[in-house]
């Protein structure tokens, strides 16, 4: 009966909406990071979406509680930013990014230079998060051989670290099921430091007393295998997508002493920390501590055009540029969609909100309320830990029968009580859109509630 009910809604709003709302076959598209098989018995497909509001092919309406894959922070149907992509197009839609150029991206490269530390202000586009680490690993060895220091081409990760998909990327992630199907295609010479969650740190809210001496798994490898071999350190200021792991008090300083004392390049991935979500610009700037080079993507764009940035200090440029005569390529490094206008028009218009509605600092004057919100959710059975920072928060669900189960379960009961967050494992995600207040936080803290209640009932 259910069924037919739903086929005959389907039936109508395709009718009336004459959209791809709903398709005709869900066989064909091969979706990333899913459970294809299981998607595809009970889809969840999101029709349009507004602000902090999302509408499903069923009618119902989610609260964004993960600002998409923490890309939209700015809520969705933003109607500068499409306007400003709107106006790009009609003028111009492409332009070869290599070896000529068009005027917005070098707008954008002195706009966010003007917001990164220090003196990161070379800014080499890509096209997301994986590519822009990808970059960041080609750049620190371009450097190096440019030095005339050949023999550093070692890199450093963490376990439990998220880079992106690609080779680089993926070696000097630390997530295992991420990488045992591909072990044998890694790159070569990558090493791993322990993460920082200790279990002193279940329930801190804000950055854990304890745990900065973990920082010195980098002395230690150094000392193994030579610091004098090794490019560079990479690590997520604040490690995302394995749920939420706050760097302990001092651990980043004591990075950058041990990098600066063998010469390691500091690469912080600051993909998901990157533009406010820590309440500063870049984490960099929040915990005070600058690296030497910084990956950002997703909120470049309010994540409506793939992109991403690697920015660099301007030695690494400098060097990399004066070791190749004039009139040839210094970095045999880019591109098709680097910088395309399309990209660089939807970025220049989130700058310009960034200024306009003072985001970085609305994050910052709501982060207590939506971790004492998360925090408030202690007394659920089924919660092992709450942690976060920002507008960024991570509670790990109790496994149930087999690893990641738990945490898929409570995501689809949010989903259906009206909220959305993004499950890793047994770890929920929540990274609400900037522009929330106090009334769209709550909710999304009411909903966490019923959903995690909800599954817990299901037992
Ligand atoms: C810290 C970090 N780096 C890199 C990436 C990869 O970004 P993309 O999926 O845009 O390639 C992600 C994606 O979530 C990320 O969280």
């Amino acid at each position: 009966m259910f069924l037919l009910s739903m086929i005959y809604y389907m039936i109508d709003h395709m009718k009336s909406s004459n959209s791809p709302d709903i398709p005709n076959s869900l066989n064909e598209h091969w979706m990333p990071f899913s459970s294809n098989k299981d998607f595809k018995k009970n889809p969840r497909l999101i029709a349009n979406a507004k602000g902090v509001y999302l509408n499903t092919h069923e009618g119902h309406t989610l609260i964004d509680g993960s600002s998409g894959l923490y890309c939209n922070p700015l809520g969705h149907g933003r109607k500068e930013i499409i306007d400003a992509i709107k106006n790009q197009l009609e003028k111009l839609d492409y332009t070869m990014p290599f070896q000529q150029g068009y005027g917005g991206s070098f707008e954008l490269a002195t706009k966010i230079a003007q917001k990164t530390p220090e003196d990161l202000n070379r800014i080499f586009y890509t096209i997301c998060g994986s590519t822009a680490v990808e970059t960041a690993i080609k750049i620190a060895i371009a450097y190096f051989k440019a030095k005339g220091e050949d023999n550093r081409c070692r890199f450093i990760g963490r376990d439990r670290g998220y880079h992106g998909m690609n080779i680089g990327s993926l070696t000097v992630g630390g997530i295992l099921n991420n990488v045992k199907v591909f072990t044998n295609i890694l790159m070569p010479g990558v090493k791993h430091m322990r993460h920082t969650f200790l279990p002193e740190h279940k329930f801190v809210k804000g950055q854990p007393e304890t745990g900065g001496e973990l920082a010195d798994d980098l002395e230690k490898i150094a000392s193994e295998i030579g610091g004098e071999n090794i490019a560079a350190c990479i690590v997520e200021p604040i490690a995302g997508s394995t749920g939420t792991l706050v760097p302990p008090k001092g651990y980043l300083q004591r990075l950058r002493k041990i990098c600066d004392k063998h010469g390691i390049l500091l690469i912080f991935d600051e993909v998901v920390t990157g533009w406010g979500r820590t309440g500063s610009a870049f984490a960099s700037q929040e915990f005070g501590v600058t690296p030497d080079l910084i990956t950002m993507a997703k909120a470049t764009t309010n994540g409506i055009v793939p992109m991403g940035v690697v920015a660099v200090r301007e030695k690494i440029y400098d060097q990399v540029m004066n070791a190749s005569p004039d009139g040839t390529i210094e970095l045999f490094h880019g591109y098709t969609y680097s910088g395309i206008p399309v990209a660089v028009s939807a970025a220049l218009a989130v700058q310009e909100i960034f200024e306009k509605e003072d985001i970085f600092n609305r994050v910052k004057n709501l982060s207590d309320y939506f971790q004492d919100g998360l925090h408030s959710l202690k007394d659920l059975k089924c919660i092992e830990s709450i942690r976060g920072y920002g507008f960024l928060g991570g509670i790990d669900i109790q496994m149930r029968e087999k690893p990641g189960k738990a945490g898929f379960q409570v995501y689809k009961e949010c989903y259906k009580a009206g909220l959305n967050i993004k499950p890793t494992g047994d770890a929920l995600i929540i990274a609400p859109p900037f522009i929330c207040e106090k009334k769209h936080i709550d909710e999304i803290i009411e909903k966490l509630r019923t959903g995690i209640s909800n599954f817990v009932k299901s037992k």
